[in-house]
């Protein structure tokens, strides 16, 4: 059922109650979703988010009970999962004189899902406002809450924020507002933080610092309750969860260098793992004793293996130590590989072949996509000659990725 609700003067929640055990992410969603779009039916019209992709066309239905579709003025999409995202192919269509209103990271995305390579764009960047007629909106970017292009939405007139997935519950509510709700939905907005945004705590903490000052009187997500009372307790949990980034684990790096690309690497892996609140160190494997390197792999929870490649293969001592890794218990024990290269970086596939010959958990690009969903994280480490901006940030990405599972006890 699509369930409407006035939030505000010409503002209207319209949300898909999806009461099924839903699949998400390769959880099941067992209380359920909504999806919430919303109307704010102003001089002119504006549509913000829309539903799930299964429910496109019984969104644009029910929106046509309300509207006439080609007043519609702007489509803004904060986020572009197709559980959000999913209605605009139908909505756009109809509402052919709407202009969407996305981050720049979006519009690609939004063009190839829906086929919209004709359709007007509006880029919009941190802190832009757009006057839809009588109210004002500003666009916020929060990168990795909880991918990169999504942005936040608030409208000044009404000091509602409509911030997508964050802040959300995975609940088929029908009741809309969060003080109608029938139980305490406090422990299943937890529950939603812990596994949706938890992982990308540091960007919560950059987000929370760009709406420390705006006057919120609504937060008006795209699942589960509306929250317009007790704001302040909903926004404070984000914020007093995000702040715990130490973790009792430690990291060691250990590196064989040729032109110090990949001992540079490591230094930034320390730092960032720091970061983490991971205590972490490096070894230079041709500088240390065998058994001082071994005696560091057996004390510490993480541990990460590096090689510049010549001739296709590692150099230095590094094989010396891990041809003994198969021997060892490294059951509670996280490990992955990395590397500087000039041309094909075999030496990092090699360290590879050997850590996924321990009993150590290894990571690897494709359980990192199957348990997250996020494909800008990529194991082993490959970066080619000095690491520059892109490759610092997906190493940085890494590093944060790691930070999560040692949170989680890896
Ligand atoms: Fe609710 Fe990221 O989708």
């Amino acid at each position: 059922m699509i369930n409407k609700m006035k939030l505000a003067e010409n503002i209207y929640s319209i949300a898909k109650v999806d009461d099924r055990d839903v699949p998400f992410h390769r959880l099941t969603l067992t209380k359920g979703t909504t999806y919430n779009s919303y109307l704010l039916n102003t001089d002119k019209p504006t549509i913000i988010d829309t539903v799930d992709i299964s429910f496109g066309k019984e969104f644009v239905d029910s929106l046509k009970a309300t509207i006439d579709l080609m007043k519609i003025q702007y489509i803004v999409i904060n986020h572009t999962e197709p559980d959000h995202s999913g209605g605009l192919g139908s909505l756009a269509s109809q509402a052919k004189n709407a202009t969407i209103v996305c981050t720049d990271k979006a519009v690609e995305e939004l063009k190839e899902m829906y086929k919209l390579h004709n359709r007007n764009f509006l880029v919009v960047r941190d802190g832009d406002k757009l006057d839809i007629g009588g109210k004002t909106l500003i666009f916020l970017e929060t990168p990795y809450l909880h991918t990169e292009e999504t942005m936040i939405t608030y409208c000044i007139e009404d000091k509602i924020l409509f911030p997508c997935d964050i802040f959300s519950t995975h609940i088929a509510n029908t009741e809309v507002f969060n003080d109608l709700a029938k139980y305490d939905i406090f422990e299943d907005f937890k529950v939603y933080y812990t596994l949706i945004m938890h992982p990308h705590r540091k960007h919560v903490q950059y987000m929370i610092n760009k709406i420390k000052n705006l006057d919120i009187q609504i937060i008006a997500p795209s699942h589960g309750f509306v929250l317009r009372t007790e704001i302040n307790k909903y926004i404070a949990l984000y914020d007093e969860l995000s702040r715990n980034t130490s973790t009792n684990k430690s990291a060691v790096v250990i590196y064989s260098t040729m032109t110090s690309n990949t001992k540079k690497l490591s230094q930034n892996i320390v730092e960032y793992l720091a970061a983490e609140g991971i205590s972490s160190s490096s070894i230079d494997v041709n500088k240390t004793s065998k058994e001082e390197v071994l005696e560091k792999i057996s004390s510490s929870d993480i541990v990460l293996f590096g090689s510049s490649t010549r001739y296709g293969d590692m150099i230095g001592s590094l094989e010396d130590i891990l041809k003994e890794l198969k021997a060892m218990d490294l059951s509670n024990k996280l490990l992955a590989a990395f590397g500087s290269y000039g041309w094909s970086g075999e030496a990092i596939e090699v360290i590879q072949d050997y850590l996924l010959e321990t009993n150590a958990k290894v990571l690897d690009t494709s359980t990192v996509i199957k348990s997250t969903g996020m494909s800008d994280v990529a194991f082993p480490i490959r970066v080619r000659f000095s690491a520059k901006e892109e490759s610092l940030k997906g190493l940085e990405r890494a590093c944060e990725y790691i930070g999560s599972l040692a949170l989680n006890a890896i």
